[in-house]
Formats: structure tokens, sequence, C-alpha cells
């Protein structure tokens, strides 16, 4: 039977035929696919360290991919590269922020390239002042937990983490998406969540450090030069134009409007009946001498299901195999003939389940069919035993049930009732992929 090795992990085996990908699903083994292995998201892709001729050769499809990104023969694609001995590999995408650094990388783009953008600059408001006298390890701890939950909400809503200024951060919405409503719904709804995330803060640090968490976010949509600067050995990717440094002042003056989260109406007119803003106001930006419409956000008009959804996980995937394992052993009490179907091993399984949810929830604001994993994943599932139509309500149950033992009062009706119509789309498309495996 052959094996591969991924580096720096653990070696798993495959059967001789499989793709590499089919083996890592078979095994467990968390590995990037987001186009559930159709050759389109270029996520799997692995670099063979070792045993580039016990690999079978690359599909049209890959081939194609290849050419395009100008891949040297030992970068790969796992959904396409069939295993036929032995073979060493290491994954070149971690994690989904990576991949858009990937392709322009990749890219032979001309040094710079104009596209239209949502550009947003968060600040810890008021933190230098607050931060005086304070030690410096626990100044890095606050800005690092800071850091890290506002740009899980940018990265949740196809957001790019252009950089990291001290307690500033600069993001940046439709690198890879063309629908202005689309990109600006998602920059906004990242600037909500990261109001939520101020909150949790001040629940978790703020009697510690006496700290009232105060987010200041400002918004802009317009042109943007992209591209990758510096020397060759060390060249980056740069935003620049004027949207940039309005977004920077848009965000100064949060202060000014005593409202933390600030979108200008280039924003706004995107999509003009999604948010739910306060009056605006005309005012001048430093450094300009025409006036810019301001608009302070306090939610989302629309359909807030994708908002709660999202909020809800900084609280469920740091429990994530705990929530997975008490699933099953929810769905094993009530549907004991479920049981012999699954391994005995569930601790793999869970964390594989909660990573498939929640690539789902990311997916939901990305361009593109974000539904193709899911299909593929319900095909898989026609040949794992005797799953029905009626099993799916089963799962959907104790889904929602270990959802609400952990989340106890959390989960509100509002949540539990979002939770259920993500759960439903899940399960559709499974479903569907289940059916068309049918013969
Ligand atoms: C919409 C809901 C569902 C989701 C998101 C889901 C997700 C998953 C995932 C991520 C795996 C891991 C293997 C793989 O990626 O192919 C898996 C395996 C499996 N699922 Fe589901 N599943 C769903 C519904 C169901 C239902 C309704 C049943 C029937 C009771 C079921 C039974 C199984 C079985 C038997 C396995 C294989 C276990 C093994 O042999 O390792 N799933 N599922
Ligand atoms: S290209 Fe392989 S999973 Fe998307």
């Amino acid at each position: 039977m052959p094996k591969i090795r991924y580096m720096d992990s653990r070696t798993i085996d495959a059967v001789e035929g499989q793709t590499i990908l089919e083996a890592a699903i078979a095994a467990k083994m968390p590995h990037m696919s987001e186009c559930g292995g159709n050759a389109r998201c270029t996520t799997c892709r692995v670099q063979i360290v070792d045993g580039l001729s016990t690999v079978g050769l690359r599909t049209p499809a890959e081939e194609a991919v290849g050419a395009r990104k100008g891949w040297g023969d030992d970068t790969r694609l796992a959904c396409q590269t069939k295993v036929l001995g032995d073979v060493a590999i290491r994954p070149l995408v971690q994690h989904r922020s990576d991949v858009f650094t990937f392709n322009l990388e990749e890219s032979d783009q001309p040094a710079g390239k104009e596209q239209h953008l949502a550009v947003m600059f968060c600040d810890l408001r008021n933190f230098t002042g607050i931060s005086e006298g304070m030690l410096p390890h626990d100044i890095m701890y606050i800005v690092n937990s800071y850091a890290t939950e506002c740009s899980e909400a940018i990265l949740q809503n196809d957001g790019f983490i252009d950089k990291y200024m001290g307690d500033g951060i600069m993001a940046v919405f439709g690198l890879s998406d063309n629908q202005p409503g689309r990109i600006c719904r998602n920059a906004v709804r990242a600037g909500l969540n990261i109001q939520d995330t101020a909150a949790r803060l001040t629940k978790r640090l703020g009697d510690d450090f006496q700290l009232d968490f105060q987010i200041g976010v400002g918004i802009h949509y317009g042109p943007c030069v992209v591209g990758l600067v510096g020397h060759p050995s060390h060249r980056s990717f740069s935003l620049l134009g004027d949207t940039v440094n309005a977004a920077a002042r848009i965000e100064a003056m949060t202060k000014n409007f005593e409202a933390n989260l600030l979108i200008s109406s280039a924003v706004f007119d995107q999509a003009p009946n999604a948010f739910v803003v306060e009056p605006s106001q005309d005012v001048p930006l430093r450094g300009k001498d025409e006036l810019i419409k301001l608009y302070p956000v306090t939610g989302l008009a629309e359909d807030n299901t994708l908002l709660l959804v999202q909020q809800s996980l900084a609280d469920i995937l740091p429990h994530r195999r705990e929530v997975g394992l008490h699933f099953y052993q929810l769905l094993f009490e009530r549907y004991p003939d479920y049981r012999p179907l699954f391994p005995d091993d569930l601790d793999a399984q869970s964390v594989t389940l909660m990573n498939m949810i929640e690539a789902t929830v990311v997916n939901a604001a990305r361009p593109g069919d974000s539904l193709s994993g899911l299909r593929e994943l319900g095909r898989r599932h026609a040949h794992y035993g005797v799953v029905k139509n009626e099993s799916f309500d089963h799962v959907g149950e104790c889904i929602i049930q270990a959802l609400a033992d952990l989340l106890g009062p959390r989960l509100t009706p509002e949540l539990k009732e979002a939770w259920e119509v993500v759960y439903g789309t899940v399960a559709n498309a499974v479903s569907d992929g289940m059916e068309l495996a049918k013969p």
C-alpha cells in the first residue's frame, strides 16, 4: 500500500490509483480543498518533495492550471494527482488567506493593476493613552488578541489583511471579486463583526486590564493600484491610491462622529438598501478640499444570517473538538442505528465535520460556486452506507442541540434560526451530491 508522507506532519496510507486528496480525506488528514476537488480553486496544491516518478501524469484540467500559473513539475494539484507508490509532499496553501498572495506571486501581471476595491482601516481607540504604564508583555497580549479576532472577521468575509501597523489594521475586500455590492456588503459585515469583537474583548479582558475596548473602523470604496513592490528577492503585496488614503482618514473621523463604524457614500451607494445607518454628514477629509459624505453604520438592513453565524463562530470554534464529539454522542444516543456506520475513533471525524461547517460559513461570502465542495462531500456520502433522506433531519437536530448545549442562553432564537438556515443549505447541497452519485 503506497504511503504519503506529509512533511512536518504524519504519514498516511493510500490505495494505489487514489488521488492525494482522496487519500487525505479517507485518513481524516486536514487538506485544503475549497472547490471539492474540481481543479478550480488550486488550494489543494502541493509540492512533491520526493517521489515525482511514483505519481500519475497531470490531468488535462491540471495541465491547463499549471501552464497558466507557470508551475514547475513538482507543483501539483492534490485532487488531480494519482498516487502510484510512496511519495512525500508539502501542502503549499495552509490557510485560505494564503491563496490570494500565492496567485499574485504566480501571475505574470505587470507591476500595477487598477481595481475597484473596498479598503478598511481599524484602530483600537484611545489605546496609546490607555497603554501608558502597562507592562510591554501585557500590551503585546492585548494587541495580539485584538488583531487575531479582527483578522478572523476580515478573513471570514473574503477580506485580505494588507498590514498591521501597531494597533492599526489595514484590510482590503474584492481582490478576487467584481461585484461592487457583494464587496461592500462583505466589508461592512466584517466591520460589524469587529464591533462584536470589541464587546467580546471587553468581556474577556476588560476586568483584568480595566479596558473598555472600542474599535474604530473606516471603509471606503474606489479604484486602487494593486501589485507587488520591492526588491525581486523580497517583494510584497502593495495597495496604493487615493482610496487607501481616504479610508485611513475616514477611520480617523470615527472620533469626531462618536461612531465606531463609518462608511463613505461610495460604499453605501453600492448596496443602498443593505445597511442600517444613522444620518449622514458631509465632512472635509484632512488634506482634501472636497467634502465626503459619511454614514455611521449600526447594522444590516437585510438578511442577518451570515453575520449572526459568523459572530457565534468565535464562541464555537475554540471548542470544535468537544462540540463535534458531543454531536456524535447525541446522534448515537438518539439514533443508535447510525453507530456502526462510523469509525470507532471519532476525534479526527469530529474536527473534520466542524472544519467543513466553518468552511461553508466562510465560502458563503465569496464569489463562485460555494457549494461545489459540499456536493462533492455528498457524492462521497453515497458510499458511506445507508444515508437516507430523513438522516439529514436527524443530523441537523443533533448539531443544533450540540450548539445549544455549548452556547446556553447565547443561542438566542434568532441565532438558532440562522444556524438552521445554514445547516439547511449544507444538507441540501450534500444530499444533491448524493443524488448525483446514484447510478
Ligand atoms: C449535511 C450534513 C453532513 C455533513 C456536513 C457531513 C460531513 C461529513 C464529513 C466532513 C465527513 C468526513 C469524510 C469526508 O469528508 O468524506 C463525513 C463522513 C461520514 N458521514 Fe457525514 N455529513 C453530513 C451528513 C451525514 C448524514 C445524514 C449521515 C448519515 C447518518 C452521515 C454519515 C457519514 C458517514 C457514515 C461518514 C463516514 C465515516 C467514515 O467511514 O469515516 N453524514 N461526513
Ligand atoms: S483544485 Fe484541487 S481542490 Fe480545488
